[in-house]
């Protein structure tokens, strides 16, 4: 079986398997060539043969474990038939929604349409990507997207969207609902065409009290996860509810996603005590450390090694590459990864 999915299944690797959040992009510079050739971001994302192309950039570059399918989270409401545009310089922009109304419906041609557009790039990976190369898929958790939907476009602390959830709980429901059958399909499209696993991104779940985060994090995830199981039983499913804090452990339990993508800000021991025994783990180097380099990066990623390798592990950043990242040090730590055995005998690092 291919590592990443192996030790997704629970089996721990003698060399733990990688990938990172955001691997291809604006740090690469083959990247920002295809970029260019594309026109626009969203239409890179729609051309199944360039997104093909720059999925596979990082892994002919640094041999990492896992091809995440090159898309955006916002593909989805895009799809729903929400205008979208990526503006130069300040990132994504919406025409802000307030009711469900405002939506196509999910079983609408374009949304198929373009879900399946999306699905030929896994089809590509798939078909160019080496053999030993875990394919994952991805989608944005339904309050993650939600949040952009509402506030048109990135927020500090996504007020506007928490507000509406508070004032009027039955639209706010509705608008995830349709998030929820929307993702079910788009998730089922893209393991349909190869995808070996797939990720969700809930990049705001830790700005959430905790009875909200049952409702609009771990509720819609949960039904995610039981829809696409009952299709998919040997799909797993990686959540990544982004600064849960202590509330990752009720949502490893209660969504019963296989493995979790934990964020820079929790320790090493606490995932290894607490999470490990229940599920495969994933993360969490502070992606500035990536771009920093040198010795503050090395030293953070050889304990995490260490800490982690005795269970199912998966190394990953906590969030995305930064554009700024130096080409380099993604090199020097995808080495320092791939040849973890030899430089834990050599420098009698076991843990
Ligand atoms: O991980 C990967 O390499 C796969 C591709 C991927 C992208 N976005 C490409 C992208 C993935 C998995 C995402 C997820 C995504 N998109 C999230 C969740 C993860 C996270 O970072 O929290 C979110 C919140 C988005 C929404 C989004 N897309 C924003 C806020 C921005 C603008 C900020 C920025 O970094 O430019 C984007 C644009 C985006 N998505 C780019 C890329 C490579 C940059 C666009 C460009 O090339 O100019």
């Amino acid at each position: 079986m291919k590592p990443l999915l192996e030790t997704l299944t629970g089996n721990k690797q003698d060399r733990p398997p990688f990938w990172f959040m955001r691997q291809a992009g604006r740090y690469l510079p083959e990247y920002r060539s295809t970029r260019e050739r594309a026109g626009s971001f969203l239409d890179l994302c729609l051309d199944p043969e360039l997104a093909t192309e720059v999925t596979l950039q990082p892994i002919r570059r640094f041999g990492m474990d896992g091809a995440i399918l090159f898309a955006d989270i916002l593909i989805v409401p895009y799809a729903l038939g929400q205008s979208l545009a990526y503006v130069e310089g300040s990132g994504p922009k919406l025409e802000p929604i307030r009711s469900v109304d405002e939506l196509r419906s999910v079983d609408h041609d374009a949304f198929g349409a373009l879900s399946r557009r999306i699905a030929e790039t896994v089809q590509g990976v798939k078909a160019e990507a080496p053999q030993e190369t875990t394919v994952i898929g991805f989608a944005g958790a339904p309050w993650t997207v939600a949040t952009y939907m509402i506030e048109g476009q990135t927020s500090r602390d996504f007020a506007q969207s928490r507000t509406f959830a508070y004032s009027d709980p039955d639209a706010f429901s509705a608008i995830l609902d349709r998030l929820v059958q929307a993702t079910i399909q788009y998730l089922s499209d893209q393991i349909e065409a190869g995808a070996d696993t797939v990720q969700l991104f809930d990049s705001w779940a830790g700005i959430l009290p905790a009875p909200a985060f049952r409702s609009y994090v771990i509720d819609p995830t949960r039904r995610i996860v039981v829809a696409l199981k009952a299709r998919y039983p040997d799909v797993p499913i990686i959540g990544f509810p982004r600064g849960a804090g202590i509330m990752y452990e009720e949502y490893l339990r209660e969504t019963k996603v296989d493995a979790v993508g934990v964020d820079t800000t929790l320790p090493a021991e606490w995932m290894r005590d607490t999470m490990q025994p229940q599920a495969p783990v994933q993360g969490n180097l502070d992606p500035i450390l990536l771009a920093v380099g040198g010795a503050p990066m090395l030293g953070a990623a050889i304990d995490l090694l260490r800490t982690l390798e005795g269970g199912p592990y998966i190394f990953n950043l906590g969030h995305g590459i930064l554009p700024h990242t130096p080409v380099e040090h993604v090199e020097i730590l995808s080495t320092l990864i791939r040849e973890w055995p030899t430089h834990r005998l050599r420098y009698g690092l076991e843990a």
